[in-house]
């Protein structure tokens, strides 16, 4: 093993984890998709210019408003307004740490009826908080400031008078501490609920991407599930995250409406969002601005800044220069942005998300993915062999990122979370909450659970229930259990095959019936490629292209790409 080891270093291979000795023995070229180290395709990997230094460097004044406790970073903060104390990085949307969903999507959990078990669980998670993206307007914004305060133009007074020795220090893409934690954290949880279902005598294939913030979510994920050692445990399956290249865990790199102006109505909407909610707080910047006027975009990425400096310092000026009902604001401008450019708003959103979605309907079949390439923007080459496309495993893991996995969402016609989203108010009792769905660290879990019997759609609600207040009579039934944050999706509300059940379950043949039908409604090809216009704000509500497909069908012209990440904030 010694010698093995040694021969993997000396090839190259670094971490070893992605081998058996079978491979490392019969030739020294590491298939790209095995390789961790050193890592092709990483993406940008800027790190800060400063390192933090919280307990010299705080310095937020804690003269007015009511403290608001950063869990779990363990900072504070006075924000304005927030009366019960509540949590302003809660209101994040996809640039809230990970916390369990505290609301719930529409039903109560139940646990495991008596005799049932979880035979199967596929994870598709989230990678952890990171640097603020290559292209975010945030740095723009950065140089801005800084060349403002420079060349005299502005002069900071009253809550902005920090920005007079304040620089943009923050570095790019990659993993901050706080997120090499989330990831850990998600494993170790991960391991309690579901360490029984590793078989410990065989190793395991779980898929990630090239980029750096991916591959090491999953690494740190491993370790916090199996230990240091999790490379005797899981081969990694690294697909190649780069323009143009196939890959069902950041679909939008293959799908080009999803990166031109067909898929910004979100965008669209939060823009005009911004302009009501960030209209006082602009008014209020401005006067501390001196000859420098000050506008709402200024007030957005003011508020951007906040959550990314956080995870990357502890804490940051940002924060408290608004008021409780203005992150409000911030979190609802996220969910505008995802479901229009993303989600059913959008007429990319199903066929960004199908990919993954045909993965995981020919995984449950127990066959490879076996659709012709072009089909969805799968990687046929990884996904038709075995050495690289998980199969006939008990667990199974995946990591993708927010805006693909809000697509997935989508594409598996969870119209639960259709919800037409006003632009000019906050829509009330809405079911798309960023952060709830897709924060840093997020996680959507489908566990197969098999019982001796059907059980019963209503659950029993006194303690001392027998068998027969659970089950019908009937031979062993499979059902599907999905979560997310946590907190059950009631499947029956998006598929009323499945019934209005308490637990939000679905019978498994049930389930697969409508995974059948997925392909055809999200129209890869037209929605991805296809010449079509789009309508105003609200008119697409499927997750596909209105128009008819006569009215189009040529292959796209769309090459304005919106950025090579997970988040799109072009402003400034
Ligand atoms: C706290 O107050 C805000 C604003 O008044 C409100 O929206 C929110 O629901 C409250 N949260 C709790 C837990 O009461
Ligand atoms: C939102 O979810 C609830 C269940 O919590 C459901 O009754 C309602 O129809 C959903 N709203 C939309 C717009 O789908
Ligand atoms: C700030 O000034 C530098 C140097 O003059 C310039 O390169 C940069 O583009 C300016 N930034 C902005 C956002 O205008
Ligand atoms: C000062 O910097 C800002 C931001 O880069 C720029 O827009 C402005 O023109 C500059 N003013 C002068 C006087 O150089
Ligand atoms: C990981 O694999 C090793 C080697 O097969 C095994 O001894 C260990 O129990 C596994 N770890 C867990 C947490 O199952
Ligand atoms: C699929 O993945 C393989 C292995 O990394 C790679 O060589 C190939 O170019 C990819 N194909 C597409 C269409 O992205
Ligand atoms: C702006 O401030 C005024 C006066 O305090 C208040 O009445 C109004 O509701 C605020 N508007 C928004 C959008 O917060
Ligand atoms: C500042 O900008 C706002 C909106 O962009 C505009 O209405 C206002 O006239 C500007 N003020 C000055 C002094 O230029
Ligand atoms: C791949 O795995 C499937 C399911 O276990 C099996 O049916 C198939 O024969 C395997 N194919 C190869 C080439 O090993
Ligand atoms: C179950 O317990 C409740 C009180 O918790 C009692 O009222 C009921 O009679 C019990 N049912 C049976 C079948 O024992
Ligand atoms: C149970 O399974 C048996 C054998 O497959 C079948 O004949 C019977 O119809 C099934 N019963 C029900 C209620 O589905
Ligand atoms: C797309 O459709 C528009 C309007 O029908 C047409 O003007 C344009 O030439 C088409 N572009 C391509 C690339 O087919």
């Amino acid at each position: 093993m010694l010698f093995l080891l040694s021969l993997m270093t000396a090839v190259g291979l670094g971490n070893a984890a992605a081998f058996d000795k079978k491979q490392a023995s019969s030739s020294s070229v590491v298939p790209q998709y095995y390789q961790t180290s050193p890592e092709p395709y990483p993406g940008p990997t800027a790190t800060a210019s400063m390192a933090p230094f919280l307990a010299q460097t705080d310095t937020v004044s804690f003269a007015s408003g009511t403290l608001a406790v950063n869990a779990p970073l363990q900072t504070a903060y006075p924000i304005t307004g927030n009366t019960n104390n509540s949590n302003i990085f809660e209101l994040m949307g996809q640039l809230s740490s990970y916390f369990p969903n505290p609301v719930g999507f529409g039903v109560n959990e139940y646990s495991l009826p008596p005799s049932a078990n979880i035979s199967t669980v596929h994870l598709l998670s989230r990678h952890g908080a990171r640097y603020p993206t290559s292209d975010v307007s945030v740095a723009t914004f950065g140089s801005k400031v800084y060349n403002l305060t420079r060349n005299g133009t502005a002069q900071w007074t009253g809550a902005l008078s920090f920005l007079n020795t304040w620089r943009y220090t923050l570095g790019a893409e990659i993993l901050v501490a706080r997120g090499r934690q989330e990831m850990f954290d998600s494993g170790v949880l991960f391991y309690y609920n579901y360490g029984s279902l590793y078989n410990t005598s065989k190793k395991i294939l779980a898929r990630t991407t090239t980029q750096d913030r991916m591959l090491k979510s999953a690494e740190y994920f491993m370790a916090g599930m199996f230990g240091l050692e999790w490379t005797n445990n899981v081969t990694l399956i690294n697909t190649i995250e780069q323009n143009y290249y196939n890959n069902s865990l950041a679909g939008y790199f293959q799908c080009n409406n999803s990166n031109n102006y067909r898929s910004t109505g979100g965008n669209n909407a939060s823009l005009v969002w911004e302009n009501i909610y960030l209209a006082n707080a602009t008014r209020r910047l401005r006067a501390f601005s001196g000859n420098y006027n000050w506008t709402v975009a200024d007030s957005y990425n003011a508020q951007t800044l906040c959550p990314y400096e956080t995870v990357a310092y502890g804490y940051s000026n940002w924060c408290n220069l608004f008021t409780f009902d203005e992150w409000q604001g911030f979190e609802y401008s996220i969910d505008l942005q995802f479901q229009g450019n993303d989600g059913f708003g959008s007429p990319t959103g199903r066929a960004v998300g199908i990919g993954y979605v045909e993965e995981l309907y020919a995984r449950l079949q127990g066959h490879l993915y076996n659709l012709p390439a072009g089909a969805t923007n799968a990687n046929v080459t990884i996904d038709t062999n075995n050495a690289t496309f998980p199969l006939g495993q008990t667990l199974y893991m995946d990591f993708s990122h927010d805006t693909n996995i809000f697509s997935i969402i989508t594409a598996l016609g969870l119209k639960q979370f259709a919800d037409q989203l006003s632009n000019s108010s906050i829509t009330p009792n809405r079911n798309v909450t960023i952060s709830h769905m897709t924060p840093f660290g997020a996680r959507v879990v489908f566990e197969q659970i098999t019982t001796p019997q059907p059980l019963k759609a209503t659950r029993p609600k006194t303690a001392n229930a027998t068998m027969a207040d659970f089950y019908n009579s009937g031979n062993q039934t499979s059902y599907m259990h999905m979560t997310i944050s946590q907190r059950t999706v009631p499947l029956g509300f998006s598929y009323p095959e499945c019934g209005l059940r308490d637990d939000g379950w679905c019978e498994m043949g049930t389930f697969m019936n409508v995974l059948g039908g997925l392909l055809n409604t999200a129209r890869y090809q037209y929605s991805c490629f296809g010449n079509y216009t789009v309508p105003g704000y609200g008119a697409v509500n499927n997750g596909v292209p209105v128009t008819k497909r006569a009215l189009g069908g040529g292959m796209g012209s769309g090459l304005e790409r919106k950025s090579n990440s997970d988040e799109y904030l072009y402003r400034m």
